[in-house]
Formats: structure tokens, C-alpha cells, sequence
């Protein structure tokens, strides 16, 4: 196509070559679109009527007429001359372009020469544009999504020729002419496409001979959805005997429909699954009665968007878990030292708040010249100073959540000095105990083949007894 409008292009200059070398006595340059009535005049000077007009289009004869003689021809009825010479195009047609020359035989056998250069351009009525693949919305916006490859071709019908642009207009960056160029049509692809490309593309056509321009647009809309999963979390609500399920999405483009739910587990061949609340909205939470969760339930939170397809929606979940305080259930410490309990709670879900307290009352323990509380992650301490006998006790690792309280007992002997002594002896003689029984059994094992008289098999044996003898 492009081939053909530089053929028209180069047509017209030739035609400009022709008449520039013409000699005539008077120029007029004209511009009809087709279907008009075109009215090129020859003689205009005076109100003389001529004898005899004949026109010339670009070199050969196409119609003559005057006072006497009418167009003979059927066939250039559509092309008659009129009294005074002009010559009158009834409906212009695309190819009705050319120089036109008229000789007119005036009175007192003058005769008259007048060239008409004659432009026929059609400007398109409209500029067609496509744009995909992409959704249009009711009012016309269409819609691509984020890393698409985009297609964009702009279309016109202007005649003779026409230059066809791509315009942009957005928030992001700089209005701008994407492209233009002459021809039918114009092409232009996006790859990878990003939100700052979002905006309003501008198809115009613009006629190259009569100078009328067309446009048409469209706004382009990019959504997008973060790669990243929903975060669930837990927040403690006012109310004791419940908690907020929080779930938040942000970075979606347009914002997201949020689903909050409960898995009950498998249920025959189907899941069993409760949706609390379903929502537009980056940020939902809900409110749950802990009398209905338990120990293993699962909540979740989805995020559903249109760039992903069904089966491909991001979620997070999570799993109530019971609190579970660990640590060693028997401390002893000397009388007039310190000592340090510890308790680390990693296991619940939600998050439970976990403290120390003193006694079968649980009177909570206030940090101050006798205890120290320190918390590192997970792990819970408890210093008492300067112990004496009546820090001997039950103290309790507490922790509580949502679902349920769980406490880990920590049973404190004090010693005194002397007693302490006793210990040590005790441990002496128990290591001295233990010792000796290795003594034994390393003996009995050392000796292995002399107690195992057969086969391998029952030197296996042999050595099996010997330990169980230990
Ligand atoms: C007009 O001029 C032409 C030549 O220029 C000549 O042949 C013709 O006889 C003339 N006619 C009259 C009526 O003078
Ligand atoms: C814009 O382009 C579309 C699609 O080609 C076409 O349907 C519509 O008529 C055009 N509008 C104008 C004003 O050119
Ligand atoms: C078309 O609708 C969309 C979504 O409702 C909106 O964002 C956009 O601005 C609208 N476009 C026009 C041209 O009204
Ligand atoms: C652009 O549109 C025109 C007119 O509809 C069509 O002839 C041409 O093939 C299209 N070009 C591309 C690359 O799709
Ligand atoms: C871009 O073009 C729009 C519409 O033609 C205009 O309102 C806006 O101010 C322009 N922005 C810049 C940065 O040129
Ligand atoms: C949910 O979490 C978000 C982000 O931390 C916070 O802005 C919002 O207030 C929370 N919602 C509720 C109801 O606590
Ligand atoms: C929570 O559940 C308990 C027991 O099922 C019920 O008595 C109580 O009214 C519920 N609270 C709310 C706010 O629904
Ligand atoms: C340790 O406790 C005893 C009594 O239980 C007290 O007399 C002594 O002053 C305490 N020592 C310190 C350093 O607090
Ligand atoms: C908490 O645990 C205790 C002891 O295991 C149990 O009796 C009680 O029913 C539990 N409470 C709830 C709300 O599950």
C-alpha cells in the first residue's frame, strides 16, 4: 500500500512538471472530494460567452462544447461544458484528478487557454483502530494485563494518501507520538506490557492533500496483582472471647475480592469448607467466636483477581495449634544464689501471651529486686535472686490463646548448704554405682569370645545377653 501512495505522490509532482511547462494564461488549483460537484473555469475575465470550449485532461481531449455544439458523448455526461466555458464535474470520482486545460474560442477569434489543476482528496470519516488482545468494559476502556504482549494497529481511508499516527497520553510519562508513518495502515506492539503504559492511545489520520484529520482513541487500563501471597494474621479482639482474623493483599490493580474461610478437613470426597466473609476490599478481617475454633482448624484467606485465572489465586492460612509451654518440670538450686527458669512457647496459633506465676494461688510474678523476667523469641525466663527456703515451690509457665490454656508445672527444691553436701555425696556414690556396672559390662564384653563357643550367630547372641545381664 505504501508503494501506492508514493505512485500517487510521484503522480501528482509529474502533473506539476507538466503545467509548470504549459503555457497558458491563467492557473486555478482545485480540490473536490468525490461526490462533489466540481466547477473548473476557463475563461474568467469578462462576460463573454465562447464559440467553442474544449477541455484537455492531461493531454487527451475529454470534452468540448460552446454555443452550437453539445456533448455528443453519453458516456461524459457526467463532465459538461458550460455557457461560459467552465467545465462541470457532476460527481467527482477518485481518478477525476489531473491538470485540466480549456481552449476557448472567444469573440474576435481569440482564442484562450486556462489550466486547472484539479485535487481529489477524501478525508476517512473515520479512523479505525484496533487494540488487543484486551476486555472492553461497558464504556468503551479496554483492558490488558500486566507482562501481555499488546497489539495496536491504526487504520484509515483517506485518498489520496493519509499519515496515520500513534499518539499517547498518560500519567506516567511524557504525552508522545509513538509513530506515524504513510500508508493504510499502522501497526505497533507492545511487549511486556507495565502500568506505565496505561493511558489514552491516539489513532489520527491525517489526510496529506486536504489537511482534515481524524482521530479516535481509546483508554488503556493495565491491571496487575502482586506476586506475593495474601499475609494472614492474628489480632487479639476487644472482646476476650474472640479474636480478628486479618487478612491483607495490597499492590492489586483494580483492588481484589478477599475470601475468608475455615477448612473442616476432608468430608467424605469433598472439603469442607465455611467462607466467613467475601469482599472487594485489599484488607478484610473477621471476628470468630472462640467457641467455635478448636485445636487443628484451618482458616484461610484468598485473593481472588482477574489476572488470575481460576486455580491460580494466592492464599495464605493458618492452623490453630494449642499453646504448649516446654521446659524441665525440676529445679534445684542452693540457698543464697540465683537460678534461672526457663519456658519456650513456639507452638501456638495464634500467638499466646505466655507468663510466670508463683503457687497453686498463680499469683503473677512482678519483676523487681527478686525476679527478673527476660524474653528472647520464644523462650520465657525467670531469675529468682537470692534464693532462700521460701522460694521452694510450684511455679507455672502459663500460656494462654484463643483456644485453650496449657501450663507447664516447675517444681523449685532449695538446698541448704549441708544438705546440699548430701546431694553432692548421693551423686557420687550413684556415678560410682553406674560407673562400676560399665566396669562389669565392658569386662563381659572385652571377653565376648571366650564366653561364644559356636557360630557367629550365637556370639551375636551371647553379646545381646551379656548387655541384658547389665
Ligand atoms: C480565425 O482564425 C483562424 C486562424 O487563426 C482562421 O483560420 C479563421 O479563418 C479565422 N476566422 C475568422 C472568422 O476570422
Ligand atoms: C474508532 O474505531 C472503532 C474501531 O475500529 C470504530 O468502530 C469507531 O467507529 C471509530 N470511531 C471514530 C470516531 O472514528
Ligand atoms: C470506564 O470505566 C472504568 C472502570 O469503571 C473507569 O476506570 C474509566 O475511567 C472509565 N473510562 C471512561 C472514559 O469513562
Ligand atoms: C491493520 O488493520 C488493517 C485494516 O483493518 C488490516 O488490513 C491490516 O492487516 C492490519 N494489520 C495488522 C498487522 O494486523
Ligand atoms: C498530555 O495530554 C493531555 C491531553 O491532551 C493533557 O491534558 C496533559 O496536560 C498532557 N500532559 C503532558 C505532561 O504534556
Ligand atoms: C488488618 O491489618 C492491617 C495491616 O496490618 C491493618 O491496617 C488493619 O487495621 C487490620 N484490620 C483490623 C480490623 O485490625
Ligand atoms: C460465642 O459463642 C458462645 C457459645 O456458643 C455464645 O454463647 C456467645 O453468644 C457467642 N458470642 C457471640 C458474640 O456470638
Ligand atoms: C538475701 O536474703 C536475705 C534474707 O533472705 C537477706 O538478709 C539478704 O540481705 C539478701 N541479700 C541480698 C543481696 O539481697
Ligand atoms: C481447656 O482445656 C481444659 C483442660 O484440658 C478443658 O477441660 C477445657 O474444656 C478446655 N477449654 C476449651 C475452651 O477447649
Amino acid at each position: 500500500m505504501k508503494t501506492v501512495t508514493t505512485a500517487a505522490l510521484l503522480y501528482l509532482c509529474l502533473c506539476a512538471t507538466v503545467a509548470v511547462s504549459d503555457d497558458s494564461d491563467t492557473e486555478t488549483a482545485l480540490t473536490a472530494a468525490p461526490g462533489d460537484v466540481a466547477l473548473l473555469p476557463c475563461y474568467t475575465a469578462g462576460n463573454v460567452t465562447p464559440s467553442l470550449t474544449t477541455w484537455l485532461k492531461d493531454g487527451q481531449e475529454v470534452v468540448r462544447g460552446g454555443d452550437s455544439s453539445s456533448a455528443a458523448n453519453p458516456a461524459a455526461q457526467r463532465l459538461t461544458v458550460l455557457r461560459d466555458g467552465s467545465l462541470n464535474i457532476m460527481k467527482v470520482i477518485r481518478g477525476d484528478e489531473g491538470t485540466y486545460l480549456c481552449s476557448s474560442t472567444l469573440p474576435g477569434n481569440n482564442t484562450f487557454h486556462a489550466r486547472v489543476l484539479l485535487q481529489v482528496a477524501s478525508s476517512p470519516e473515520i479512523a479505525s483502530m484496533s487494540i488487543g488482545p484486551a476486555t472492553a468494559l461497558s464504556n468503551g476502556t479496554l483492558i490488558v494485563y500486566q507482562g501481555s504482549t499488546v497489539f495496536f494497529n491504526c487504520s484509515g481511508s483517506s485518498y489520496p494518501s493519509q499519515r496515520l499516527i500513534w499518539g499517547f497520553y498518560g500519567a506516567s510519562f511524557a504525552n508522545m507520538s509513538l509513530i506515524g508513518t504513510l500508508g493504510s495502515w499502522l501497526d505497533y506492539r507492545i511487549e511486556d506490557i507495565q502500568p506505565s503504559a496505561q493511558g489514552e492511545y491516539r489513532c489520527s489520520a491525517h489526510n496529506t492533500v486536504s489537511h482534515q484529520t481524524v482521530d479516535n482513541s481509546s483508554q488503556l487500563l493495565v491491571y496487575y496483582a502482586p506476586d506475593r501471597h495474601p499475609e494472614c494474621m492474628w489480632t487479639p479482639a476487644q472482646d476476650p472471647s474472640h479474636i480478628l482474623f486479618n487478612c491483607t493483599w495490597f499492590g492489586a490493580y483494580p483492588t481484589p475480592t478477599l475470601l475468608l474461610g475455615e477448612d473442616r478437613g476432608e468430608q467424605g470426597a469433598r472439603r469442607n469448607e465455611h467462607i466467613y466473609a467475601t469482599e472487594v476490599t485489599d484488607s478484610l478481617s473477621v471476628t470468630l467466636n472462640r467457641s467455635l475454633l478448636s485445636d487443628g482448624q484451618t482458616v484461610w484467606c484468598m485473593g481472588q483477581h482477574l489476572t488470575l485465572a481460576p486455580g491460580k489465586e494466592k492464599s495464605c492460612s493458618l492452623t490453630l495449634k494449642l499453646p504448649y509451654p516446654e521446659g524441665q518440670p525440676i529445679a534445684t538450686a542452693l540457698e543464697g544464689t540465683s537460678i534461672t527458669l526457663t519456658c519456650s512457647e513456639s507452638v501456638s496459633m495464634p500467638p499466646a501471651s505466655t507468663t510466670w506465676r508463683r503457687g497453686l494461688q498463680q499469683e503473677y510474678i512482678v519483676p523487681g529486686s527478686k525476679y527478673v523476667l527476660s524474653e528472647e523469641g520464644p523462650v520465657l525466663k525467670l531469675t529468682i535472686l537470692n534464693i532462700s527456703k521460701d522460694d521452694e515451690g510450684v511455679y507455672f509457665c502459663r500460656s494462654e490463646n484463643t483456644l485453650n490454656v496449657t501450663e507447664l508445672e516447675v517444681y523449685l527444691t532449695v538446698k541448704t548448704s549441708s544438705t546440699y553436701t548430701g546431694v553432692i555425696i548421693g551423686i557420687f556414690i550413684a556415678a560410682l554405682i553406674v560407673g562400676s556396672t560399665v566396669i562389669i559390662a565392658k569386662t563381659i564384653y572385652s571377653n565376648r569370645h571366650r564366653i561364644c563357643l559356636g557360630n557367629s550367630q550365637s556370639s551375636t547372641d551371647a553379646i545381646t545377653n551379656a548387655s541384658n545381664v547389665t
